[in-house]
Protein backbone atom coordinates (compact mmCIF):
# COMPACT_ATOMS: atom_id res chain seq x y z
CA UNK A 1 0.00 0.00 0.00
CA UNK A 2 1.45 3.54 -0.95
CA UNK A 3 2.16 5.44 2.10
CA UNK A 4 1.13 8.95 1.97
CA UNK A 5 4.23 10.57 1.26
CA UNK A 6 4.80 7.62 -1.61
CA UNK A 7 1.38 9.59 -2.78
CA UNK A 8 3.01 12.89 -2.19
CA UNK A 9 5.55 12.25 -4.26
CA UNK A 10 3.55 10.61 -7.39
CA UNK A 11 2.17 13.57 -7.45
CA UNK A 12 4.92 16.00 -7.06
CA UNK A 13 6.69 13.88 -9.99
CA UNK A 14 3.86 14.42 -12.41
CA UNK A 15 3.80 18.13 -12.05
CA UNK A 16 6.82 17.72 -13.54
CA UNK A 17 5.29 17.27 -16.46
CA UNK A 18 4.33 20.98 -16.32
CA UNK A 19 7.80 22.29 -16.61
CA UNK A 20 9.45 23.51 -19.47
CA UNK A 21 12.88 24.91 -20.63
CA UNK A 22 12.83 28.75 -19.28
CA UNK A 23 9.65 28.97 -16.96
CA UNK A 24 9.73 30.86 -13.83
CA UNK A 25 8.08 28.73 -11.01
CA UNK A 26 6.35 29.53 -7.60
CA UNK A 27 7.51 27.25 -5.64
CA UNK A 28 5.01 26.13 -2.70
CA UNK A 29 5.73 24.96 0.65
CA UNK A 30 5.58 22.01 2.70
CA UNK A 31 6.02 18.49 2.78
CA UNK A 32 4.23 17.62 -0.87
CA UNK A 33 6.16 20.73 -2.50
CA UNK A 34 9.17 19.46 -0.99
CA UNK A 35 9.16 16.49 -3.49
CA UNK A 36 8.48 18.76 -5.86
CA UNK A 37 11.79 21.02 -5.19
CA UNK A 38 13.74 17.49 -5.41
CA UNK A 39 12.57 17.24 -8.73
CA UNK A 40 13.45 20.93 -9.92
CA UNK A 41 17.00 20.48 -8.61
CA UNK A 42 17.01 17.17 -11.46
CA UNK A 43 15.65 19.05 -14.02
CA UNK A 44 18.64 22.22 -13.00
CA UNK A 45 21.37 19.56 -12.76
CA UNK A 46 20.53 18.05 -16.00
CA UNK A 47 21.12 21.51 -17.31
CA UNK A 48 17.02 23.05 -17.85
CA UNK A 49 17.35 26.62 -17.44
CA UNK A 50 14.95 27.61 -14.58
CA UNK A 51 14.01 30.20 -12.14
CA UNK A 52 11.67 29.83 -8.49
CA UNK A 53 9.64 32.30 -6.58
CA UNK A 54 10.32 30.90 -3.50
CA UNK A 55 6.40 31.20 -1.09
CA UNK A 56 8.15 31.02 2.35
CA UNK A 57 11.76 31.48 3.58
CA UNK A 58 11.80 27.43 4.52
CA UNK A 59 11.51 26.95 0.95
CA UNK A 60 14.04 29.68 -0.17
CA UNK A 61 16.58 28.23 2.02
CA UNK A 62 15.75 24.20 0.37
CA UNK A 63 15.84 25.71 -2.67
CA UNK A 64 19.33 27.17 -2.27
CA UNK A 65 20.83 24.25 -0.83
CA UNK A 66 18.99 22.41 -3.81
CA UNK A 67 20.95 24.85 -6.43
CA UNK A 68 17.76 26.29 -8.15
CA UNK A 69 18.13 29.45 -9.30
CA UNK A 70 15.57 31.90 -7.54
CA UNK A 71 14.21 35.29 -7.97
CA UNK A 72 11.17 37.28 -6.90
CA UNK A 73 8.08 39.27 -8.10
CA UNK A 74 10.03 42.47 -7.77
CA UNK A 75 11.31 41.18 -11.57
CA UNK A 76 7.72 41.74 -12.45
CA UNK A 77 7.82 38.42 -14.89
CA UNK A 78 4.80 36.38 -13.69
CA UNK A 79 5.55 32.92 -12.84
CA UNK A 80 4.71 30.23 -15.38
CA UNK A 81 3.62 27.72 -13.04
CA UNK A 82 3.24 28.02 -9.66
CA UNK A 83 3.12 24.03 -7.69
CA UNK A 84 1.85 23.83 -3.86
CA UNK A 85 0.32 21.28 -1.53
CA UNK A 86 -2.92 21.85 -0.29
CA UNK A 87 -4.68 20.75 3.42
CA UNK A 88 -7.86 20.40 1.77
CA UNK A 89 -9.57 20.13 -1.69
CA UNK A 90 -12.87 20.14 -2.48
CA UNK A 91 -14.81 18.75 -5.51
CA UNK A 92 -14.80 22.00 -7.22
CA UNK A 93 -11.38 22.13 -6.34
CA UNK A 94 -11.32 25.22 -3.62
CA UNK A 95 -8.53 24.59 -1.21
CA UNK A 96 -7.84 25.24 2.57
CA UNK A 97 -4.15 26.27 3.06
CA UNK A 98 -1.69 26.95 5.48
CA UNK A 99 -1.24 24.90 8.05
CA UNK A 100 1.99 25.09 7.77
CA UNK A 101 1.71 28.91 7.91
CA UNK A 102 3.38 29.98 4.63
CA UNK A 103 -0.20 30.89 3.53
CA UNK A 104 -0.18 34.48 2.56
CA UNK A 105 2.81 34.22 0.32
CA UNK A 106 0.96 30.98 -1.18
CA UNK A 107 -1.53 33.25 -1.77
CA UNK A 108 0.35 36.20 -3.54
CA UNK A 109 2.53 33.30 -5.74
CA UNK A 110 -0.20 31.82 -7.10
CA UNK A 111 -2.17 34.68 -7.66
CA UNK A 112 0.82 36.26 -9.91
CA UNK A 113 1.24 32.79 -11.55
CA UNK A 114 -0.36 31.88 -14.97
CA UNK A 115 -1.15 28.44 -14.09
CA UNK A 116 -1.57 27.25 -10.60
CA UNK A 117 -1.60 22.72 -10.22
CA UNK A 118 -1.95 21.56 -6.29
CA UNK A 119 -0.69 18.01 -5.56
CA UNK A 120 -1.57 16.45 -3.12
CA UNK A 121 -2.03 12.66 -1.62
CA UNK A 122 -5.72 11.17 -1.26
CA UNK A 123 -6.20 12.07 2.49
CA UNK A 124 -6.42 16.15 1.27
CA UNK A 125 -9.54 15.27 -0.55
CA UNK A 126 -13.03 16.09 1.50
CA UNK A 127 -16.73 16.51 0.18
CA UNK A 128 -16.93 20.00 2.04
CA UNK A 129 -14.07 22.63 2.95
CA UNK A 130 -13.46 22.84 6.84
CA UNK A 131 -14.18 18.92 7.32
CA UNK A 132 -10.92 18.24 8.97
CA UNK A 133 -8.81 21.65 9.37
CA UNK A 134 -9.42 24.74 10.56
CA UNK A 135 -8.81 27.60 8.11
CA UNK A 136 -5.95 29.68 9.07
CA UNK A 137 -6.16 33.41 9.81
CA UNK A 138 -2.91 35.98 9.35
CA UNK A 139 -3.89 38.40 11.38
CA UNK A 140 -1.54 41.31 12.60
CA UNK A 141 -0.33 40.80 16.06
CA UNK A 142 -1.88 44.51 17.04
CA UNK A 143 -5.29 43.26 16.28
CA UNK A 144 -5.61 40.00 16.93
CA UNK A 145 -7.52 39.48 19.73
CA UNK A 146 -10.00 41.52 18.03
CA UNK A 147 -9.64 39.34 14.64
CA UNK A 148 -10.46 36.66 17.14
CA UNK A 149 -12.96 37.74 18.37
CA UNK A 150 -14.52 39.06 15.23
CA UNK A 151 -14.21 35.65 13.96
CA UNK A 152 -16.40 33.58 16.67
CA UNK A 153 -18.93 36.27 15.95
CA UNK A 154 -18.59 34.86 12.44
CA UNK A 155 -19.25 31.54 13.99
CA UNK A 156 -15.81 29.80 14.36
CA UNK A 157 -14.35 28.49 17.09
CA UNK A 158 -10.70 29.83 17.28
CA UNK A 159 -7.17 29.03 18.36
CA UNK A 160 -3.87 31.22 18.42
CA UNK A 161 -1.33 28.96 16.40
CA UNK A 162 1.62 28.44 19.16
CA UNK A 163 4.74 26.45 17.93
CA UNK A 164 6.62 25.53 21.12
CA UNK A 165 4.61 26.43 23.66
CA UNK A 166 5.68 30.37 21.51
CA UNK A 167 3.02 32.08 19.81
CA UNK A 168 3.56 31.43 16.11
CA UNK A 169 5.40 34.05 13.79
CA UNK A 170 5.29 33.82 10.27
CA UNK A 171 7.71 34.89 7.75
CA UNK A 172 5.96 38.20 7.30
CA UNK A 173 5.85 38.90 11.39
CA UNK A 174 2.60 38.02 11.98
CA UNK A 175 0.07 35.74 14.09
CA UNK A 176 -2.27 32.91 12.75
CA UNK A 177 -5.53 32.48 14.40
CA UNK A 178 -7.26 29.06 13.12
CA UNK A 179 -10.48 29.06 12.48
CA UNK A 180 -13.06 25.68 12.62
CA UNK A 181 -16.09 25.88 11.50
CA UNK A 182 -18.91 23.96 11.89
CA UNK A 183 -19.86 24.28 8.56
CA UNK A 184 -18.75 26.32 5.88
CA UNK A 185 -22.11 26.72 3.39
CA UNK A 186 -20.99 29.39 1.46
CA UNK A 187 -17.18 29.70 1.48
CA UNK A 188 -17.09 32.88 -0.77
CA UNK A 189 -19.25 34.83 1.57
CA UNK A 190 -17.13 33.49 4.60
CA UNK A 191 -13.87 34.44 2.64
CA UNK A 192 -15.52 38.32 2.25
CA UNK A 193 -16.38 38.15 6.07
CA UNK A 194 -12.95 37.19 7.41
CA UNK A 195 -11.28 39.63 4.87
CA UNK A 196 -13.32 42.47 6.36
CA UNK A 197 -12.27 42.14 9.59
CA UNK A 198 -9.97 45.10 10.42
CA UNK A 199 -5.92 43.37 11.32
CA UNK A 200 -6.59 40.28 9.28
CA UNK A 201 -3.83 40.37 6.62
CA UNK A 202 -5.14 36.67 4.39
CA UNK A 203 -6.82 33.54 4.78
CA UNK A 204 -6.54 30.34 3.82
CA UNK A 205 -9.44 29.84 1.71
CA UNK A 206 -7.93 29.50 -1.59
CA UNK A 207 -11.41 29.53 -3.80
CA UNK A 208 -11.08 29.30 -7.58
CA UNK A 209 -7.40 29.56 -8.44
CA UNK A 210 -6.21 25.88 -8.55
CA UNK A 211 -6.45 24.98 -12.75
CA UNK A 212 -5.44 21.90 -12.04
CA UNK A 213 -5.04 19.50 -8.85
CA UNK A 214 -3.32 15.99 -9.08
CA UNK A 215 -3.99 13.01 -6.59
CA UNK A 216 -1.03 10.78 -5.74
CA UNK A 217 -3.28 7.45 -5.41
CA UNK A 218 -1.99 4.20 -4.21
CA UNK A 219 -2.92 3.18 -8.15
CA UNK A 220 -1.58 5.78 -9.43
CA UNK A 221 -1.81 9.83 -10.15
CA UNK A 222 -5.70 11.47 -10.75
CA UNK A 223 -5.53 14.78 -12.66
CA UNK A 224 -9.06 16.59 -11.59
CA UNK A 225 -9.21 19.53 -14.21
CA UNK A 226 -11.03 23.06 -13.06
CA UNK A 227 -14.36 23.04 -14.55
CA UNK A 228 -14.80 26.91 -14.17
CA UNK A 229 -12.11 29.56 -15.23
CA UNK A 230 -9.35 30.12 -12.23
CA UNK A 231 -9.62 33.65 -10.97
CA UNK A 232 -6.45 33.86 -8.88
CA UNK A 233 -8.27 36.08 -6.70
CA UNK A 234 -10.50 34.91 -3.48
C1 LIG B 1 1.85 25.72 3.92
O1 LIG B 1 1.50 26.91 4.53
C2 LIG B 1 0.64 25.00 3.48
O2 LIG B 1 -0.29 25.73 2.75
C3 LIG B 1 0.97 23.73 2.74
O3 LIG B 1 0.99 23.89 1.37
C4 LIG B 1 -0.04 22.75 3.11
O4 LIG B 1 -0.13 22.79 4.53
C5 LIG B 1 0.28 21.34 2.64
O5 LIG B 1 1.37 20.86 3.35
P1 LIG B 1 1.86 19.37 3.20
O6 LIG B 1 2.22 19.18 1.80
O7 LIG B 1 3.04 19.30 4.13
O8 LIG B 1 0.73 18.49 3.66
Amino acid sequence: MASSEDQKRKAAEAALAFVKPGMVLGLGTGSTARHFLDGVARLVQRGMDLKGVPTSFATAEVAKELGIPLTSLEDRTPPDLCVDGADEVDPKLDLIKGLGGALLREKIVAAASKKFVVIVDESKLVSRLGSKVPVPVEVHPFGWRFAADALETLGATVELRLKDGEIFRTDNGNHIVDARFRSLPSPAKTATQIMSIPGVVGHGLFLKMADTVLVGTEKGVRTLRAARKPTRTS
